[in-house]
């Protein structure tokens, strides 16, 4: 989500919209604004785009005010409608805020104002947090700031929030943990945002909010930033900030893909935030525990997807088989469509997409439902067309992906998909206690993993140099990192127009090694697992035939070390995890030969973020 907020001499309002314009990247399901002109708060918010929001205030409401926040959303609790998007109110109608991040423990808290007599408009997790607020400030006698302090300390997971008091004219209150925030500071005015690009034109002199600290902010002081833990001071370090508006909306990187690939550990957490409890034993997917006997009982489960989001769905075979012993069929949405398949009550689907827009997928979803199997959503966009369709499902929380070519939606359906896979397991009992611990822990762990494999970029950025201008790749893979080697050669292909085509390992004596010359370099994800010795053979064949290798292996791994041309080294992870970090060097690498090359990126011609044409 993209939060703004202003407090100044100026109009709030115009800085506020325009500010939302501008964050509008960050999520575009909803949007909303409240303006304070010190005796009157004028709030408006409508399900939608920014410009909906805009259509819906203009001569509806007083937009007078000196003070105001705004929020665009990417929803994560409650779909997108009017209700659900922010501002809230407290109960009292004195507190106003805006939220970005998940409460996790806000059942347990709503619980309890409900007995303390609070009522809720919306399903939303930060209408909890604003009356957790006004209820400490009114049972303790404290000011907002304090109030908001020994709220934030009850609460568990990830925010940044921006909230102001009727009772207090000239001031905002701000927060972040693991979410961003910006303080622009101006001549005897604050700006906050998400990000600079809401005030670049007003001031370059920023202090972004570090974790686990909040600020008050009030017209003509100077800013006040303390921990929330234990109330100390911190002095503010203020940065002049020298990038451009284009620059910051990409968080400082050069394409939307970088910063995308780059934002992986840290959405992988997301998606397993609140809901993988690797201390406890526990893995809990709202949408899954009602529906497990569906799956257990299921003759087999059906994955329908297109593009990438295929692909995890063929890791997700090898793990579901592995693990919870359930038969897996992986199909293209638009063949299962079209080929009049064999499906009945028992049945279960999976269907996976990125946008929850795709018309093939979609189709694919009403004929299974027609014939009426359980349809089961993993989709990023809350509130989408599949999410709604579906009969239940997981979102990814990856967050909005707008490079064309997906990377993080990729990493985090694959998440999801093996926290469902362990799930299943442990109902059947087909894994061992010892193995599912181990998977839960080491699931954990994978934003690190991943963080690791990132660094290996500055190496792969040489590699992708010497190799630019071949004009086929091949990328082979076994087991779980057969579909990896799909997804690499799908990444080169999309965003580099190189032509490359993805093969299982041992299959490529059956035809690709025809194509083996001095010309061809081949990318071969060479990990430890099962079949180490196997791809090391594969390796020695394509080797004998003068091929060029670029290998993905294991740190430490001296073998493959010694016959490969290029290697790429990711962390030693359990196998039916190696896809999370073996994808990393090939996303890094087909980005690098695409930007060597001059392509655009994040648009590639042809192609669309979202098929919705049959
Ligand atoms: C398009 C996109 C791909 C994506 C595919 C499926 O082709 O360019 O990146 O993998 O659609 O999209 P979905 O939103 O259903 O995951």
């Amino acid at each position: 989500c993209g939060i703004v907020g202003y407090v100044g001499p100026r109009e709030a309002y115009p800085i506020i919209l325009n500010g939302l314009k501008r964050l509008e990247y960050r999520g575009y399901d909803s949007a909303g604004v409240a303006i304070f002109d010190g005796s009157e708060i004028q709030l408006c918010k409508t399900k939608g785009k920014v410009s909906d929001l805009e259509a819906k205030i203009e001569g509806n409401i007083q937009t007078n005010g000196q003070l105001g926040i705004g929020h665009t959303r990417w929803a994560t609790h409650g779909v997108p409608n009017d209700v659900n998007s922010h501002p809230h109110y407290s109960n009292s109608g004195d507190l106003v805020i805006i939220h970005n991040g998940i409460i996790e423990n806000y059942a347990t808290i709503k619980k309890e104002l409900i007995n303390r007599g609070y009522t809720f408009q919306s399903d939303t997790d930060t209408e909890v947090l604003v009356n957790l607020i006004e209820d400490i400030k009114i049972k303790e006698g404290v000011k907002l700031g304090k109030a908001v302090q020994i709220a934030l300390n009850q609460v568990v997971g990830a925010y940044a929030i921006a909230l102001f008091d009727r009772q207090k004219p000239d001031e905002i209150v701000v927060a972040r943990l693991g979410s961003p925030l910006a303080i622009g500071i101006g001549d005897d005015e604050f700006f906050v945002a998400s990000d600079a690009t809401p005030f670049i034109e007003f001031t370059n002199k920023t202090v972004y909010l570090k974790d686990e600290e909040m600020a008050i902010i009030k017209a003509g002081r100077d800013v006040k930033i303390r921990k929330i833990k234990d109330d100390t001071l911190v002095d503010p370090y203020i940065q002049e900030l020298q990038l451009n508006l284009e620059q910051i909306e990409k968080g400082g990187y050069e394409h939307f893909m970088l910063k995308e690939i780059y934002e992986q550990p840290q959405v992988i957490k997301d998606t397993y935030r609140g809901r993988l409890l690797a201390d406890q034993g526990i893995i809990k997917l709202g949408g899954l525990e009602d529906h497990i006997h569906r799956f257990i009982n299921a003759p087999r489960v059906t994955i329908v997807a297109c593009g990438t989001s295929w692909h995890a769905g063929l890791v997700a075979e090898y793990i579901f088989e592995d693990w919870a012993r359930i038969p897996v069929e992986v199909e293209y949405a638009s063949e299962f469509r079209y080929r009049n398949p064999v499906i009945s009550e028992k049945d279960v689907i999976i269907a996976i997409s990125q946008s929850g827009e795709t018309a093939d997928t979609l189709a694919a979803i009403k004929l299974a439902k027609q014939r009426g199997a359980f349809v089961y959503g993993v989709c990023n966009v809350v509130g989408s067309s599949i999410s709604r369709e579906t009969d239940s499902g997981s979102y990814t929380h990856a967050g909005p992906e707008i490079g064309v070519a997906s990377t993080k939606a990729f990493t985090t359906q694959i998440t999801v998909l093996t926290m469902i896979a362990l799930r299943l397991a442990q109902a059947k009992g087909t894994i061992s206690t010892r193995d599912y611990m181990l998977h839960l822990r080491e699931l954990e762990l994978v934003p690190t993993y991943v963080s690791e494999a990132l660094e290996g970029d500055g190496k792969i950025q040489e590699i992708a140099n010497v190799f630019k201008d071949a004009a086929n790749f091949l990328y082979l893979g076994r087991g779980y990192n057969f579909p990896v080697a799909l997804e690499g050669a799908l990444k080169l292909k999309e965003i580099s127009y190189i032509h490359a085509e993805g093969y299982p390992a041992a299959e490529m004596k059956h035809g690709p090694i025809a194509l083996i010359d001095e010309q061809m370099p081949v990318v071969v994800i060479a990990v430890n697992s099962n079949h180490y010795e196997k791809v090391v053979s594969n390796i020695e064949e394509i080797k004998a035939r003068k091929g060029k290798i670029i290998a993905v292996v294991t740190e430490g791994d001296t073998t493959v070390k010694e016959l490969a041309d290029y290697i790429m080294e990711v962390p030693q992870i359990p196998e039916a995890l190696t896809p999370l970090v073996t994808t990393i060097p090939l996303q890094l690498l087909s980005y690098h030969i695409a930007l060597m090359l001059g392509r655009n990126v994040d648009q590639p011609r042809n192609l669309a973020k979202s098929v919705t044409v049959e």
